[in-house]
């Protein structure tokens, strides 16, 4: 390469690496919307599956539909939520306006409630499998004693 077209290629090879390490940036750290996004999807999922799980033990009851659902909630428990919940995301819109109260991100004792969710999560998947109906009914009760727990005290109503 001659001196000449250096000085032309070299400017455009730095404004190449440029956007390439902003667009790294940006793949590190979505945007808050799409993190808002991310996270009511998650619980619209779990509440899905919750459903799913009452139904078959209110009703007629298939067991391999509930492992499906109680796999699919503990999954997405265990699934590191609190990554959607960065700095920047405690206002703002995803597919909607977001509900969550401030005191999420600044509470030692959310940690607490989530990290509950997540351990009735798993020993609901766990008695899923065993398949006993009374069994499985009080395990979701449990569960959904985890999510009434943090919506009351980190959740705006409606
Ligand atoms: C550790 C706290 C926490 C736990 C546990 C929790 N949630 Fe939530 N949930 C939230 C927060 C915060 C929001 C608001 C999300 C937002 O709008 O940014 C939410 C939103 C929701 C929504 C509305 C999603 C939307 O479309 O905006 C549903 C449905 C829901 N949760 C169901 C559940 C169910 C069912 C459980 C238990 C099986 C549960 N959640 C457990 C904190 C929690």
């Amino acid at each position: 390469m001659n001196q000449r077209v250096n000085r032309i290629v070299a400017p455009v090879l730095a404004i190449a690496a440029l956007a390439a390490s902003a667009s790294a940036v940006a793949q590190q750290a979505p945007k808050p919307e799409q993190l808002i996004k991310w996270r009511q999807s998650a619980y619209q999922v779990i509440a899905w599956n919750t459903g799913r799980v009452k139904a078959n033990v209110d009703g007629t009851f298939h067991k391999d539909e509930v492992v499906k659902a109680a796999n699919t909630i503990a999954a997405i428990a265990n699934s590191g939520l609190g990554s959607l919940f960065a700095p920047g995301t405690e206002t703002g819109k995803g597919w909607k306006e977001t509900t969550v109260k401030p005191e999420l991100f600044t509470d030692p004792k959310a940690g607490e409630v989530a990290g509950r969710f997540n351990k009735e999560a798993n020993e609901l998947a766990r008695v899923a499998a065993l398949g006993d109906v009374a069994t499985i009914k009080t395990q979701l009760g449990k569960l959904q004693g985890t999510c009434k727990a943090c919506h009351d005290d980190y959740r705006k109503k409606d």
